[in-house]
């Protein structure tokens, strides 16, 4: 059954909501912590986790939970709820973690539902600069409340070009290879520290290309659902379908040469042969 224009629209307001909700905790908390301020780690020493991490979670897991029981739900900091409805929220709570601890300007709140392998709607809030990205399929993406447009740029040896590392070690001195390559030819790169951000910058035009591997579902889910309704080409590194492990969205003029150079760059670095 496929999900009407109008409650694609509805439940982009509600991924709206809750983004700029728990993006006001994680931002009210860090104001509040001030300079002396840490946080926990996962996977490696330097994944963090703070405890509005898991507040900002625990707010939109709530509401969802209240308002919509029969979805199912995936969150970052652990929720793992499984829903009967065919709609699944895939929720960062705080995407840039590295960023939040450091008072970095760079870190965003996510959310994003599918229906069935389908992603409807998503929003993106940036709180400490008071921006709210969002999408609904086939509706066009905005940047608070105005419609937005990925760049027309179309030589890729004048691409600003975004990516991020994994937490990994061997993971990213591989990643870091590829960039190594990759540098010569564009324009340059940047490491903003938050894939949804990131892709929101693709929507924007403030950045001409962004990719990553090995991302999380709740990473790049509404990020990438707003590139390409800004008229961004999203795809993974060899043209097919965009997934979280393999992430490239870039303004139509120049994919298919960023994927170009991309290969070339992937070819030529060491560790992924
Ligand atoms: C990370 C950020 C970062 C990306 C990493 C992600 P987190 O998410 O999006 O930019 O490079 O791959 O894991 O841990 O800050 O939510
Ligand atoms: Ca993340
Ligand atoms: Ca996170």
């Amino acid at each position: 059954m496929s999900v009407s224009d109008d409650e694609r629209r509805e439940l982009r307001a509600l991924a709206e909501r809750l983004a700029r909700e728990a993006g006001a905790i994680a931002l009210d908390g860090r104001r509040a912590a001030g300079s002396s301020f840490g946080g926990d780690t996962k996977s490696t020493s330097t994944d963090l986790v703070t405890e509005f991490d898991r507040a900002a979670e625990a707010h939109i897991v709530g509401e969802l939970r209240r308002i919509r029981p029969d979805d199912a739900i995936v969150g970052e900091e652990g929720t793992d709820d499984t829903g009967t409805s065919g709609f699944a929220w895939h929720v960062d709570p705080i995407d840039g973690t590295t960023n939040y601890v450091y008072d970095h300007q760079a870190w965003s709140c996510s959310v994003a539902v599918a229906h069935g392998d389908e992603m409807i709607a998503g929003a993106v809030a940036v709180p400490p600069v008071d921006e709210l990205f969002s999408a609904h399929l086939g509706g066009g993406a905005t940047r608070n409340g105005v419609a937005i447009e990925a760049s027309d740029r179309s030589d890729v040896a004048l691409a600003l070009v975004g990516t991020g590392f994994a937490y990994a070690a061997d993971v990213r001195r591989v990643q870091a290879g590829i960039v190594a390559e990759l540098i010569g030819d564009v324009r340059d790169i940047r490491r903003l520290g938050s894939a949804a951000y990131d892709l929101c910058m693709v929507a924007c035009g403030r950045l001409d290309v962004y990719y990553e591997r090995h991302l999380n579902s709740w990473d790049a889910a509404a990020g990438e659902l707003i590139a390409r309704e800004a008229g961004a080409i999203t795809s993974d590194s060899v043209g097919g379908r965009a997934r979280p492990d393999d992430t490239v969205a870039a303004a139509p003029q120049v994919h298919a040469a960023f994927l170009a150079v991309l290969q070339r760059a992937i070819d030529a670095s060491p560790g992924t042969s």
